[in-house]
């Protein structure tokens, strides 16, 4: 399947779910406020990886946290494709030192926004292309 449409009406602030893409697994998590101010309040200069990997925007979009999120009135939204950048396992939700997320294969340490903070992964945790085709239904691919 090229694309898929996930219903997220079930997650309140502060839960996830994780969808299959492609196979590999989509992790799609309603911030909570503070999670959101967390990312919002890093700059720029302390992240390793400066660039947004967001397929929705241009290439060289910067890492701030509404370009990494589903943007202007849904930046509670975060959609990732689950895959670490260093050798591809599946982070692990809410762990890390950055409130985020974790891959326990080499400790990897992703913050609320998915960014990578520490460990060896290279990159952020891609966006893949998507968008809300209503309130409650985003749409991957
Ligand atoms: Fe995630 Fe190596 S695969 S840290």
């Amino acid at each position: 399947l090229a694309s898929i449409e996930v219903d997220v009406s079930s997650l309140q602030a502060g839960m996830s779910l994780t969808a299959k893409w492609r196979g590999k697994p989509i992790f799609i998590r309603n911030r909570t406020e503070k999670e959101v101010e967390e990312a919002k309040a890093v700059a720029l200069a302390d992240l390793k990886d400066p660039v947004a990997r967001n397929a929705n925007l241009p290439a060289g979009a910067e890492a701030n946290d509404l370009d990494r999120s589903a943007g202007e009135g849904k930046e509670n939204w975060i959609v990732m494709i689950g895959s670490c950048t260093h050798l591809g396992c599946v982070p692990l939700g809410q762990a890390g030192d950055f409130g985020g997320w974790f891959c326990p294969c080499h400790g990897s340490h992703y913050d609320t926004a998915g960014r990578i903070r520490k460990g060896p992964a290279p990159e952020n945790l891609p966006v893949p292309t998507f968008s809300f085709v209503s309130d409650t239904v985003i749409k991957i691919g």
